[in-house]
């Protein structure tokens, strides 16, 4: 098991009105690329975060497997440093000397092939490489678990399959388990092995994701996911 779920509820806003998640059952094993998919306000990124331990849990628990659990969010967020002190600063935080954090920040620049940029600053990067910057804070920790909100929306398509391609590999590393959020179809069909479909904060479909995009599999087991489906491809 590299991350568990159980009976997660979790409210949001002013006096918790807001039911974001409904009660949510969920076990991710080692080594599977799980995509989240629903529409905008389904729950994803509060599930993202809610599995990070970010958010306070009305009811219900996560539980993690062995290994380190990285997240990067829906908006990506960098220090105002350079990108390699933003790599070195996420380092030093896990507790490494500031010293001993050069030399693996360089190399998770290069792993992304912004090395070039080392001391440009963080913010002033594009969209793109700021998300390749994201990845590569990331990656300097060595996760066992990945979880990525919408990790390519507002990239353009190059940007697009640059990132796709580090995670592909990435999840590829022996023990590294990945959990996604998605609204694009293709990516989802690409990366996932698995899909779980959340509307209105509850999981109505967790398929293989053969069986996701197999119309005749989905409409009988899942009508909900099925329409989004049919939306989200018209
Ligand atoms: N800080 C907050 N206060 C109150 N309600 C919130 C807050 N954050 C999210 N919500 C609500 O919780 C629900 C789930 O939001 P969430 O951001 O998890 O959806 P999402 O599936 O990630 O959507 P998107 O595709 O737009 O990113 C929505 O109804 C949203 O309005
Ligand atoms: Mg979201």
């Amino acid at each position: 098991m590299a991350l568990q779920a159980r009976g997660l509820e979790v409210r949001l806003g002013p006096g918790g009105r807001v039911c974001a998640l409904k009660g949510l059952d969920l076990t991710v094993h080692e080594g599977e690329r799980v995509a989240v998919v629903g529409a905008n306000g389904s729950g994803k990124s509060t599930l993202l975060r809610a599995l990070h331990g970010l958010l306070p849990l009305q009811r219900g628990d996560v539980l993690r497997g062995p290994g380190r659990q990285a997240m990067l969010f829906q908006r990506p967020y960098q220090l105002r440093l350079s990108a390699l002190n933003n790599v070195r600063v996420g380092l030093w935080l896990q507790g490494l000397a500031w010293r001993a954090t050069h030399e693996p920040a360089w190399q998770a620049l290069e792993r992304v092939g912004l090395a070039a940029l080392a001391h440009r600053n963080g913010r002033a990067l594009s969209g793109g490489q700021q998300q390749r910057l994201a990845l590569a804070r990331a990656w300097a920790l060595r996760p066992a678990v990945w979880l990525l909100d919408e990790p390519t929306a507002s990239l353009d398509p190059h940007a697009k399959r640059e990132v796709e391609t580090l995670m592909a590999e990435f999840a590829a590393e022996p023990g590294t388990t990945l959990l996604f959020s998605s609204h694009n179809l293709g990516q989802v069909k690409r990366l996932a092995s698995r899909v779980l479909y959340l509307e209105g904060g509850q999981l109505l479909a967790d398929l293989p994701v053969h069986r996701f995009f197999s119309d005749h599999a989905l409409a009988a087991t899942c009508p909900p996911a099925w329409a989004f489906l049919q939306g989200e491809t018209a």
